[in-house]
């Protein structure tokens, strides 16, 4: 029997249906940013209306507007500052569970909020994975405060581990910066393959200047990924060390 190819929409809903079967009363809940992450929201909203009750942290405005809408109940890290689970999409991942994020430009408040979680769950479509990261642009979020300067610290330590790539600012419109929710400018940075993004991500991190950057490592827990024959899941779903 042939299975009837989904689109990548119908694929990044099935990841987000399978995630939220693991979600149960009384959870606090991370909620990511960008479309597969929206899909999640929506889903969770219908339970809401059949009765679920849960809290959720929202790591955009975004999210935060559209689960409003959805009379999900909503509070902040300041509130709730240690969550039960985090679902969120990712721009690229790896069988490591390493994860380029910030294609939707919330990468600072995404890993805030998955560091508070206990698991974090990513749910995306099959296109998202890779065998080594990097095809993605690697967005770096930047204070606006020195920006050229630490734009030069980024290129040195990007050359210093081989990576030669181009680095553009993300732009709103041709002579509007973009911003993200905290102010902040990014930098997407298309370095192709990053072999050492551990290496990378500790000398980005120590740049003044740099606010946060989308490589996610050590905070995934489980992947689920959509094909079309159906969602397969990598890494530790439950939680307590079983798959
Ligand atoms: C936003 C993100 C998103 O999770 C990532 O860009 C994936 O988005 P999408 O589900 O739309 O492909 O990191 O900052």
């Amino acid at each position: 029997m042939t299975s009837t190819p989904l689109s990548a929409d119908a694929m990044k809903r099935a990841a987000a249906e399978t995630a939220l079967s693991h979600v149960t009363h009384g959870m606090r809940l991370g909620l990511g940013t960008g479309s597969t992450a929206a899909h999640f929201v929506d889903l969770l909203g219908a339970r809401v209306r059949e009765g679920l009750e849960v809290i959720g942290v929202p790591t955009s405005e975004r999210t935060r507007l559209q689960a409003e809408a959805l009379g999900i109940k909503l509070s902040t890290l300041d509130e709730t500052p240690e969550l039960d689970l985090t679902v969120d999409g990712a721009d690229e991942f790896d069988s490591s569970l390493r994860l380029i994020k910030g294609g939707g430009g919330a990468l600072l408040r995404e890993k805030i909020v998955a560091a508070a979680s206990t698991r974090m769950f990513v749910i995306a479509d099959a296109t998202k994975e890779v065998e080594t990261l990097g095809a993605f642009p690697l967005p770096v979020e930047i204070d606006r405060f020195g920006a050229r300067s630490t734009r030069i610290h980024i290129e040195r330590v990007a050359r210093g581990l081989g990576l030669l790539g181009p680095i553009t600012q993300r732009m709103r419109a041709p002579d509007e910066p973009y911003l993200t929710d905290g102010g902040h400018y990014i930098l997407d940075c298309a370095f192709s393959a990053i072999d050492a993004p551990q290496e990378l991500a500790e000398r980005l991190q120590a740049i003044p200047g740099v606010v946060d950057h989308g490589l996610f490592i050590g905070l995934a827990t489980a992947i689920f990924i959509a094909g079309s024959n159906g969602v397969r899941i990598i890494g530790d779903n439950t939680g307590d060390g079983l798959i």
